[in-house]
């Protein structure tokens, strides 16, 4: 079976809705969240810390807000600006802003021990940071006896819209304030908000490749 790996309990019901109900198991697992400016980077690691975990396939499902005008923010660094400020003075922030677009991104890391053709290798060498937390190439030192990183795919979504007063009362984290086409996300159900969404796009692709597997 496989593991959705993430402290969230929506994203799971937005991943059974779409690849159906039974197919995934929630694994309840707060990997280490490494500092980078994208995603790719956090999935990647958070996915080879998870499959060490589990013993057993993964799927991690890392995630962010980002607001154009600020030039990104709060990005990789969404969950904790969601516990610190909240999502009303994030709205407010982005009310004293002549330009209110905004876009969601998700990153899916995929591990399941074995080998595949792995998305390359995603640490942005311009990020010392997360390059040294990914540490060398030939020496992960991860323990697992291999002379490189567990191999990790990667499938990417993105959504545009704009940073909006609250409306609705589904969905989770930013919802209410996100809108695209006219409707927040929490004006959408489940299944409308997979259609559209950053969460929705990347489990598609990942339900394409996964089916050959
Ligand atoms: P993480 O991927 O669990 O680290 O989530 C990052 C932050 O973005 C958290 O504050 C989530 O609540 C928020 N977030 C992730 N995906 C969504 C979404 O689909 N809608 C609204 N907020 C989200």
């Amino acid at each position: 079976m496989l593991r959705y790996v993430t402290t969230n309990p929506g994203k799971v019901r937005e991943a059974e809705a779409y690849l159906g109900e039974g197919t995934v198991n929630r694994l309840d697992f707060d990997y280490a969240e490494i500092q980078a400016t994208k995603l790719a980077p956090i999935a990647a690691r958070g996915a080879r810390e998870a499959y060490r975990k589990a013993d057993g396939p993964v799927l991690v499902d890392d995630a962010g807000l980002f607001i154009e005008a600020l030039d990104g923010f709060p990005g990789p660094y969404s969950s904790y600006v969601e516990e610190t400020l909240g999502i009303d003075r994030v709205r407010a922030v982005a009310e004293s802003l002549e330009d209110r677009r905004a876009a969601f991104r998700c990153t899916l890391a995929y591990c399941d021990g074995d080998g595949f053709a792995a998305s390359p290798d995603p640490v942005d060498r311009g990020d010392r940071v997360a390059a040294a937390a990914a540490g060398p190439a030939d020496a992960d030192g991860d323990g697992d006896g291999r002379m490189g990183p567990l191999p990790v795919k990667l499938f990417e979504g993105y959504v545009p819209g704009r940073i909006v007063a609250p409306r609705g009362d589904g969905g989770f984290g930013y919802d209410p304030i996100f809108e695209h086409d006219g409707e927040t996300f929490a004006e959408m159900g489940a299944e409308r908000k997979n259609a559209v969404s950053h969460r929705g796009r990347a489990l598609e692709k990942f339900a394409e490749w996964y089916a050959d597997r």
